[in-house]
Protein backbone atom coordinates (compact mmCIF):
# COMPACT_ATOMS: atom_id res chain seq x y z
CA UNK A 1 0.00 0.00 0.00
CA UNK A 2 1.34 3.14 -0.84
CA UNK A 3 2.25 5.90 1.92
CA UNK A 4 0.08 8.86 1.72
CA UNK A 5 2.46 12.14 1.86
CA UNK A 6 0.64 12.95 5.19
CA UNK A 7 1.76 9.80 6.71
CA UNK A 8 5.31 10.09 5.37
CA UNK A 9 5.71 13.21 7.02
CA UNK A 10 4.10 12.54 10.09
CA UNK A 11 6.58 8.85 10.27
CA UNK A 12 9.57 11.22 9.98
CA UNK A 13 8.82 13.61 12.75
CA UNK A 14 6.99 11.17 15.12
CA UNK A 15 9.82 8.77 14.50
CA UNK A 16 12.16 9.85 17.11
CA UNK A 17 10.07 10.90 19.97
CA UNK A 18 8.53 7.33 20.14
CA UNK A 19 12.40 5.59 20.45
CA UNK A 20 14.16 7.69 22.43
CA UNK A 21 13.47 8.27 26.00
CA UNK A 22 14.29 12.02 27.87
CA UNK A 23 17.11 12.96 29.72
CA UNK A 24 17.38 13.91 33.57
CA UNK A 25 18.58 16.90 34.56
CA UNK A 26 22.28 16.55 36.57
CA UNK A 27 23.13 13.63 34.29
CA UNK A 28 26.41 13.60 32.54
CA UNK A 29 27.05 12.53 28.79
CA UNK A 30 30.73 11.70 27.79
CA UNK A 31 30.98 12.89 23.89
CA UNK A 32 33.79 11.11 21.69
CA UNK A 33 34.87 14.44 19.95
CA UNK A 34 37.39 13.09 17.31
CA UNK A 35 40.34 12.17 19.54
CA UNK A 36 39.12 13.96 22.89
CA UNK A 37 36.76 12.61 25.37
CA UNK A 38 34.40 14.98 27.36
CA UNK A 39 32.35 14.63 29.89
CA UNK A 40 29.12 17.34 29.69
CA UNK A 41 26.53 17.99 32.41
CA UNK A 42 23.08 18.40 31.88
CA UNK A 43 22.02 21.37 33.55
CA UNK A 44 18.67 22.61 32.12
CA UNK A 45 16.54 21.30 29.16
CA UNK A 46 16.40 24.31 26.75
CA UNK A 47 14.27 22.20 23.96
CA UNK A 48 12.75 19.46 22.87
CA UNK A 49 12.49 19.21 19.21
CA UNK A 50 11.92 16.24 16.19
CA UNK A 51 15.38 16.03 16.65
CA UNK A 52 16.30 15.29 20.23
CA UNK A 53 16.54 17.17 22.79
CA UNK A 54 18.59 20.45 23.78
CA UNK A 55 20.68 21.09 26.97
CA UNK A 56 22.29 24.17 28.40
CA UNK A 57 25.61 22.56 29.31
CA UNK A 58 29.07 23.78 30.18
CA UNK A 59 32.38 23.56 28.80
CA UNK A 60 36.07 24.81 28.63
CA UNK A 61 34.44 27.20 31.13
CA UNK A 62 31.49 28.38 28.73
CA UNK A 63 28.27 27.97 28.22
CA UNK A 64 27.33 25.56 25.29
CA UNK A 65 23.74 24.34 23.96
CA UNK A 66 23.98 20.06 23.91
CA UNK A 67 21.89 18.72 21.22
CA UNK A 68 21.23 15.21 21.67
CA UNK A 69 19.96 12.61 19.36
CA UNK A 70 19.45 8.87 18.41
CA UNK A 71 23.09 7.94 17.15
CA UNK A 72 21.24 6.59 14.00
CA UNK A 73 20.45 10.58 13.31
CA UNK A 74 21.74 11.73 10.25
CA UNK A 75 20.17 14.89 11.00
CA UNK A 76 22.90 15.37 13.93
CA UNK A 77 25.78 14.63 11.83
CA UNK A 78 24.70 17.02 9.45
CA UNK A 79 24.84 19.93 11.99
CA UNK A 80 27.67 18.94 13.26
CA UNK A 81 29.01 19.02 9.81
CA UNK A 82 28.58 22.96 10.49
CA UNK A 83 31.63 23.39 12.77
CA UNK A 84 33.84 25.63 11.72
CA UNK A 85 31.23 27.60 9.40
CA UNK A 86 30.77 31.43 11.10
CA UNK A 87 28.61 34.19 10.45
CA UNK A 88 26.74 36.57 13.16
CA UNK A 89 23.49 35.77 12.02
CA UNK A 90 24.09 31.46 12.68
CA UNK A 91 24.35 29.64 15.60
CA UNK A 92 28.06 28.41 16.11
CA UNK A 93 28.27 25.04 15.93
CA UNK A 94 31.79 23.96 17.77
CA UNK A 95 31.56 19.93 16.95
CA UNK A 96 29.70 16.69 17.76
CA UNK A 97 30.53 13.19 18.26
CA UNK A 98 29.23 9.61 19.59
CA UNK A 99 28.18 10.04 22.90
CA UNK A 100 26.11 7.39 25.76
CA UNK A 101 23.49 8.64 28.34
CA UNK A 102 21.41 6.35 29.93
CA UNK A 103 22.60 3.39 28.20
CA UNK A 104 21.89 4.74 25.06
CA UNK A 105 24.20 5.36 21.83
CA UNK A 106 23.59 8.69 20.94
CA UNK A 107 25.30 11.64 19.01
CA UNK A 108 26.17 14.93 20.48
CA UNK A 109 26.02 18.34 18.98
CA UNK A 110 27.81 21.05 21.00
CA UNK A 111 27.11 24.72 19.94
CA UNK A 112 27.27 27.53 21.23
CA UNK A 113 24.80 28.97 23.91
CA UNK A 114 22.62 31.91 22.51
CA UNK A 115 20.83 33.48 25.79
CA UNK A 116 17.82 34.77 24.59
CA UNK A 117 14.52 33.27 23.29
CA UNK A 118 12.99 31.66 19.73
CA UNK A 119 10.68 34.18 17.63
CA UNK A 120 7.79 31.96 18.86
CA UNK A 121 8.60 32.19 22.75
CA UNK A 122 9.52 35.99 21.90
CA UNK A 123 5.97 36.66 20.42
CA UNK A 124 7.88 38.53 17.51
CA UNK A 125 4.29 38.60 15.49
CA UNK A 126 3.71 41.20 17.87
CA UNK A 127 6.49 43.37 17.72
CA UNK A 128 6.66 46.85 16.05
CA UNK A 129 7.12 46.65 12.05
CA UNK A 130 10.31 48.22 12.42
CA UNK A 131 11.36 45.58 14.71
CA UNK A 132 9.92 42.82 12.49
CA UNK A 133 11.48 43.89 9.35
CA UNK A 134 15.29 43.91 11.04
CA UNK A 135 14.51 40.24 11.90
CA UNK A 136 13.98 39.24 8.70
CA UNK A 137 16.63 41.05 7.52
CA UNK A 138 18.99 39.47 9.65
CA UNK A 139 17.69 36.06 8.96
CA UNK A 140 18.24 36.95 5.20
CA UNK A 141 21.96 37.59 6.08
CA UNK A 142 22.25 34.75 7.20
CA UNK A 143 20.72 32.58 4.35
CA UNK A 144 22.72 34.53 2.37
CA UNK A 145 26.02 33.00 3.96
CA UNK A 146 25.01 29.48 3.66
CA UNK A 147 23.91 29.60 0.25
CA UNK A 148 27.31 31.49 -0.99
CA UNK A 149 28.78 28.48 0.81
CA UNK A 150 26.29 26.14 -1.25
CA UNK A 151 24.36 24.96 1.54
CA UNK A 152 20.58 24.86 1.93
CA UNK A 153 19.25 25.21 5.57
CA UNK A 154 15.36 23.42 4.82
CA UNK A 155 13.83 24.26 7.95
CA UNK A 156 13.51 28.32 8.75
CA UNK A 157 10.56 28.55 11.17
CA UNK A 158 9.89 30.73 13.93
CA UNK A 159 11.30 28.16 16.30
CA UNK A 160 14.47 28.35 14.42
CA UNK A 161 15.43 31.74 14.90
CA UNK A 162 16.47 32.60 18.22
CA UNK A 163 16.85 36.09 19.49
CA UNK A 164 19.44 36.84 21.71
CA UNK A 165 19.33 39.09 24.92
CA UNK A 166 21.70 41.36 23.43
CA UNK A 167 19.37 42.09 20.13
CA UNK A 168 20.90 39.47 17.99
CA UNK A 169 19.08 37.44 15.40
CA UNK A 170 20.47 33.82 14.64
CA UNK A 171 19.16 30.92 12.58
CA UNK A 172 19.67 27.62 14.70
CA UNK A 173 19.11 23.83 14.23
CA UNK A 174 21.23 22.97 10.94
CA UNK A 175 19.75 19.30 10.98
CA UNK A 176 18.12 19.02 7.42
CA UNK A 177 20.70 21.36 6.38
CA UNK A 178 21.99 20.06 2.38
CA UNK A 179 25.41 20.41 1.54
CA UNK A 180 25.06 20.98 -2.63
CA UNK A 181 28.91 19.50 -3.32
CA UNK A 182 28.13 16.48 -1.00
CA UNK A 183 26.56 12.96 -1.51
CA UNK A 184 23.54 12.71 1.16
CA UNK A 185 22.52 8.90 1.82
CA UNK A 186 18.95 10.52 2.51
CA UNK A 187 18.81 12.42 -0.51
CA UNK A 188 18.56 9.30 -2.68
CA UNK A 189 15.42 8.59 -1.01
CA UNK A 190 12.72 10.02 -3.03
CA UNK A 191 10.40 8.89 -0.34
CA UNK A 192 11.78 10.86 2.07
CA UNK A 193 10.43 14.55 3.05
CA UNK A 194 12.24 16.89 4.50
CA UNK A 195 10.50 19.60 5.83
CA UNK A 196 7.13 20.65 7.46
CA UNK A 197 3.66 21.19 5.97
CA UNK A 198 2.81 24.24 7.64
CA UNK A 199 5.95 25.95 6.37
CA UNK A 200 7.69 24.07 3.78
CA UNK A 201 7.78 24.66 0.54
CA UNK A 202 5.53 22.92 -2.19
CA UNK A 203 8.63 21.08 -3.99
CA UNK A 204 10.25 20.35 -0.82
CA UNK A 205 7.09 18.65 0.32
CA UNK A 206 6.93 16.55 -3.06
CA UNK A 207 10.22 15.39 -2.73
CA UNK A 208 13.31 15.72 -0.88
CA UNK A 209 15.05 15.73 -4.25
CA UNK A 210 13.55 18.98 -5.71
CA UNK A 211 14.84 21.49 -2.57
CA UNK A 212 17.36 24.12 -3.20
CA UNK A 213 18.27 27.51 -2.18
CA UNK A 214 14.83 28.48 -3.78
CA UNK A 215 13.19 26.61 -0.91
CA UNK A 216 15.02 28.52 1.59
CA UNK A 217 13.49 31.76 0.05
CA UNK A 218 10.36 30.36 0.26
CA UNK A 219 11.04 29.28 3.69
CA UNK A 220 12.25 32.79 4.81
CA UNK A 221 8.41 34.06 2.63
CA UNK A 222 6.60 31.84 5.29
CA UNK A 223 8.51 33.42 8.28
CA UNK A 224 8.25 37.19 6.88
CA UNK A 225 4.26 36.15 6.33
CA UNK A 226 4.10 34.43 9.74
CA UNK A 227 5.48 37.80 11.47
CA UNK A 228 3.32 39.90 9.00
CA UNK A 229 -0.01 37.50 9.94
CA UNK A 230 0.95 34.89 12.87
CA UNK A 231 -0.20 32.53 10.43
CA UNK A 232 1.82 30.47 7.88
CA UNK A 233 1.06 30.97 4.14
CA UNK A 234 0.48 27.04 3.52
CA UNK A 235 -2.45 26.91 5.78
CA UNK A 236 -3.89 30.55 4.39
CA UNK A 237 -3.64 29.12 1.00
CA UNK A 238 -5.56 26.01 1.65
CA UNK A 239 -8.22 27.61 3.35
CA UNK A 240 -8.93 29.74 0.61
CA UNK A 241 -9.09 27.07 -2.02
CA UNK A 242 -11.09 24.62 0.20
CA UNK A 243 -13.38 27.35 2.01
CA UNK A 244 -16.19 26.12 0.25
CA UNK A 245 -16.40 22.24 0.60
CA UNK A 246 -16.77 21.75 4.55
CA UNK A 247 -13.44 20.02 4.73
CA UNK A 248 -11.50 22.59 7.34
CA UNK A 249 -11.76 20.35 9.90
CA UNK A 250 -8.92 18.25 7.99
CA UNK A 251 -6.92 20.82 7.33
CA UNK A 252 -3.78 19.29 8.69
CA UNK A 253 -4.11 16.00 7.14
CA UNK A 254 -5.03 16.99 3.78
CA UNK A 255 -2.13 20.10 3.77
CA UNK A 256 1.24 17.72 2.64
CA UNK A 257 -1.42 16.34 -0.59
CA UNK A 258 -3.10 19.33 -1.00
CA UNK A 259 0.42 21.04 -1.87
CA UNK A 260 1.87 18.00 -3.40
CA UNK A 261 -0.60 17.84 -6.17
CA UNK A 262 -0.64 21.49 -6.49
CA UNK A 263 3.06 21.61 -7.12
CA UNK A 264 2.60 18.17 -9.38
CA UNK A 265 -0.16 19.57 -11.58
CA UNK A 266 1.20 23.43 -12.33
CA UNK A 267 4.60 23.06 -11.45
CA UNK A 268 4.58 25.58 -14.96
CA UNK A 269 2.13 27.68 -14.08
CA UNK A 270 4.37 31.32 -13.53
CA UNK A 271 1.43 32.77 -11.48
CA UNK A 272 0.75 31.23 -8.20
CA UNK A 273 1.33 32.42 -5.19
CA UNK A 274 1.20 29.97 -2.10
CA UNK A 275 -0.55 32.66 0.67
CA UNK A 276 -3.96 34.76 0.91
CA UNK A 277 -3.31 37.75 -2.02
CA UNK A 278 -5.34 39.79 -0.55
CA UNK A 279 -4.59 39.67 2.53
CA UNK A 280 -0.89 40.64 1.79
CA UNK A 281 -2.66 43.25 -0.20
CA UNK A 282 -4.58 44.78 2.34
CA UNK A 283 -1.62 44.80 4.73
CA UNK A 284 -0.31 47.80 5.42
CA UNK A 285 3.04 47.42 4.55
CA UNK A 286 5.62 49.59 1.97
CA UNK A 287 4.99 47.81 -1.28
CA UNK A 288 8.47 46.80 -1.16
CA UNK A 289 7.95 44.02 1.04
CA UNK A 290 4.60 43.00 -0.04
CA UNK A 291 6.28 42.24 -3.41
CA UNK A 292 9.38 40.73 -2.00
CA UNK A 293 6.92 38.48 0.30
CA UNK A 294 4.83 37.84 -2.77
CA UNK A 295 7.66 36.72 -4.91
CA UNK A 296 9.43 34.38 -2.28
CA UNK A 297 6.18 32.45 -1.91
CA UNK A 298 5.64 31.70 -5.88
CA UNK A 299 5.00 28.03 -6.32
CA UNK A 300 7.15 27.90 -8.82
CA UNK A 301 10.76 27.99 -7.76
CA UNK A 302 12.47 29.50 -10.64
CA UNK A 303 10.10 32.74 -9.95
CA UNK A 304 11.35 33.22 -6.66
CA UNK A 305 14.31 35.86 -6.30
CA UNK A 306 17.82 34.65 -4.86
CA UNK A 307 19.07 35.63 -1.54
CA UNK A 308 21.61 38.59 -2.47
CA UNK A 309 18.61 40.52 -4.75
CA UNK A 310 15.71 40.02 -1.81
CA UNK A 311 18.13 41.00 0.54
CA UNK A 312 18.71 44.25 -1.74
CA UNK A 313 15.15 44.70 -1.42
CA UNK A 314 15.16 44.14 2.38
CA UNK A 315 18.45 46.68 2.47
CA UNK A 316 16.24 49.93 1.03
CA UNK A 317 13.85 49.67 3.28
CA UNK A 318 13.98 52.20 5.86
CA UNK A 319 14.85 50.26 9.34
CA UNK A 320 16.23 51.88 12.77
CA UNK A 321 18.42 49.15 13.87
CA UNK A 322 19.06 50.95 17.16
CA UNK A 323 15.29 50.86 18.28
CA UNK A 324 15.47 47.42 16.72
CA UNK A 325 17.58 46.33 19.19
CA UNK A 326 16.45 47.64 22.04
CA UNK A 327 12.68 46.13 21.33
CA UNK A 328 14.70 43.01 20.82
CA UNK A 329 16.10 42.85 23.91
CA UNK A 330 12.84 44.03 25.34
CA UNK A 331 11.07 40.93 24.26
CA UNK A 332 13.59 38.19 25.19
CA UNK A 333 13.60 39.94 28.63
CA UNK A 334 10.11 39.21 28.67
CA UNK A 335 10.12 35.93 27.18
CA UNK A 336 12.17 34.88 29.79
CA UNK A 337 10.61 36.31 32.64
CA UNK A 338 7.12 34.29 31.67
CA UNK A 339 9.03 31.12 31.08
CA UNK A 340 11.09 31.82 34.82
CA UNK A 341 7.48 32.44 36.23
CA UNK A 342 5.98 29.56 34.67
CA UNK A 343 4.75 26.60 37.18
CA UNK A 344 7.69 23.78 36.56
CA UNK A 345 6.89 20.46 35.36
CA UNK A 346 7.01 18.83 38.96
CA UNK A 347 4.79 21.77 40.50
CA UNK A 348 2.30 21.26 38.30
CA UNK A 349 2.14 17.06 38.58
N1 LIG B 1 22.26 26.98 20.90
C1 LIG B 1 21.11 27.21 21.50
N2 LIG B 1 21.00 28.17 22.46
C2 LIG B 1 19.82 28.40 23.06
N3 LIG B 1 18.67 27.74 22.80
C3 LIG B 1 18.70 26.78 21.87
C4 LIG B 1 19.92 26.47 21.17
N4 LIG B 1 19.66 25.47 20.32
C5 LIG B 1 18.34 25.19 20.46
N5 LIG B 1 17.76 25.96 21.38
C6 LIG B 1 16.34 25.91 21.82
O1 LIG B 1 15.86 24.59 21.66
C7 LIG B 1 14.78 24.55 20.70
C8 LIG B 1 14.89 23.27 19.85
O2 LIG B 1 16.13 23.30 19.18
P1 LIG B 1 16.30 22.72 17.69
O3 LIG B 1 15.33 23.39 16.81
O4 LIG B 1 17.72 22.81 17.32
O5 LIG B 1 15.88 21.21 17.95
P2 LIG B 1 15.17 20.17 17.00
O6 LIG B 1 15.11 18.90 17.72
O7 LIG B 1 15.85 20.18 15.69
O8 LIG B 1 13.75 20.75 16.84
P3 LIG B 1 12.71 20.59 15.62
O9 LIG B 1 13.01 19.34 14.90
O10 LIG B 1 11.37 20.61 16.30
O11 LIG B 1 12.95 21.80 14.77
C9 LIG B 1 14.91 25.84 19.90
O12 LIG B 1 13.67 26.29 19.38
C10 LIG B 1 15.49 26.81 20.92
O13 LIG B 1 14.45 27.38 21.68
MG1 LIG C 1 14.04 23.24 15.38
Amino acid sequence: MQTSIANKVRVRFGRFRRRFPSFKEGAYIYITLGERQVTLPLKERLGKGGMGEVWLSQWEGKKVAVKICSNHSLRARREAGMAGREHPNLMRVLGGGVCECRGLPAFAVISEYIEGANLKEAKAENLSLNARLYIAREVLKGLAYLHENNIIHRDIYMENVVLSKEGQVKIIDFGLVKYNSEEDVEETDPGIIMGNPSRSSPEQLTSSQFSGTYSDIYGWGCLMYYLLFSSYPNADYYALNRKNDGKGAELKSNLPKFLFDLFMASKQREDVVVCDEEKLERANIPPALKEAVKSALFLNPSKRPDTRRLLSIMERLAINEAAAVEEIKEAVARARKAVENAPTQLASL
